[in-house]
């Protein structure tokens, strides 16, 4: 069995404070390599403070959002070319915080996964319903189209994304999808995938996002449709993230 992918993402937090002394906590944990396949995404500024410490763990680096355009007038905008050449391997395209709060669409996510493939970065494709779509039944509907612009990439394009369910009613809330609900729709995801391709569609890794914590992680991994997790705010913290990898390490 595949170590689980587990995948930090700090969002909008941190200082240089902040990234020494998490760096200083991670020292004290055991072993990380081994035990899990790990990301660090923080915010941008902090990328290369990590420097090579992070590889010293086993630890990968990622970026939380990448531009669709390789280069040029894009005020604001960082470049997949950037991110690899300052140590990322991954990045976070799609997260629902900025489809909700940025407007991103699905086809602007299909063109940060692009540049981002042809920067030989490994994207993590974020995809979810709101409350509202999971009230009106809408999980299958919302997956399709927010999964539908992958069809544009070829299967060996394809083969290279990590696809992440957060559903957005349970980022951030400390409410966590039932195993049942977890499951349906990861599920639910392997069979759009699989109209792209049938042999994807078993091998695609899909974590899952939102709210996991040490103590729900050992559960929550059990199930065999879940391949790791996408984790906010018990990221934030070097103890508690390396937790999660101990937890996981309990159902495998
Ligand atoms: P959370 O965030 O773990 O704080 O719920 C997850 C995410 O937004 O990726």
């Amino acid at each position: 069995m595949d170590l689980p992918l587990l995948i930090a993402n700090w969002k909008m937090n941190a200082n240089t404070v902040f990234v020494d002394k998490f760096l200083a906590d991670m020292a004290h944990c055991d072993a990380w390599s081994g035990l899990a396949d790990w990301v660090i995404c923080p915010p941008f500024p902090y990328l290369l403070r990590f420097g090579d410490s992070l590889k010293s763990f086993g630890v990968a680096l990622g970026g939380q959002d990448v531009s669709a355009h390789s280069q040029g007038a894009y005020t604001g905008d960082v470049a997949a070319d950037m991110l690899k050449d300052v140590g990322c391997a991954f990045v976070i395209i799609g997260h629902s915080e900025r489809r909700q709060w940025l407007g991103e669409t699905s086809l602007h996510c299909y063109e940060k996964i692009q540049t981002s493939l042809q920067a030989g970065l490994t994207p993590i494709y974020c995809v979810g319903e709101s409350y509202e779509q999971r009230c009106a039944n809408q999980l299958r509907i919302c997956l399709k189209e927010q999964l539908g612009v992958l069809n544009k990439l070829s299967v060996q394009e394809l083969s290279q994304c990590v696809l992440a369910y957060e559903p957005v009613w349970a980022i951030g809330t400390g409410e966590v999808a039932s195993i049942e609900q977890i499951n349906a729709a990861h599920a639910e995801i392997r069979a759009i995938i699989s109209e792209f391709d049938q042999g994807l569609a078993e091998t695609t890794k899909i974590l899952y996002g939102g709210s996991v914590k040490p103590e729900n992680a050992s559960a929550l991994f059990d199930s065999n449709q879940v391949n790791g997790f996408l984790v906010g705010g018990a990221s934030l913290e070097a103890d508690s993230f390396y937790n999660i990898g101990i937890a996981c390490s309990r159902s495998y």
